[in-house]
């Protein structure tokens, strides 16, 4: 009973730079930051990041949707990337529907120390 839907996958420089712009129509530029990645800086122009819906929502996923994501994304490589109240180490305000590609086995890590992909990165992949 589950029912997902892929609504913004690649994206390429223009289109993040279209984005962006027409955010910056309606707020300002500190707000916007915490929402949408400036042009160069989206995880969507690597095609590692994918957003997702629920058949009955526009862009976001049903509480029942996004509790299941949560927990079986990352049998599929997946993890939430900016999970709620973690905007100070992420950069980003909480979006359920932000998938981020980062194999099996990694996913399954940072699921299971219950940490976001930054703190993940820091711990295991930066070199000091
Ligand atoms: N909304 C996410 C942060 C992006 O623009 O890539
Ligand atoms: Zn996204």
């Amino acid at each position: 009973n589950v029912y997902l839907v892929p609504y913004s996958t690649y994206r390429d420089y223009e289109y993040q730079d279209g984005l962006y712009q027409k955010y910056l129509k309606t707020d300002t530029q500190a707000n916007v930051d915490t929402y949408s990645a400036r042009p160069g800086h989206s995880e969507h122009q690597t095609g590692l990041a994918i957003d997702i819906r629920s058949s009955s929502h526009w862009y976001t996923l049903t509480d029942a949707d996004y509790e299941w994501m949560k927990k079986n994304c990352y049998k599929y490589g997946f993890i939430i990337r900016y999970p709620k109240d973690n905007s100070t180490i992420t950069g980003y305000k909480e979006e359920p529907w932000h998938l981020r590609y980062i194999g099996i086995e990694h996913a399954t890590k940072v699921t299971e120390l219950g940490i976001t992909y930054d703190e993940y990165y820091d711990l295991y992949f930066k070199e000091y």
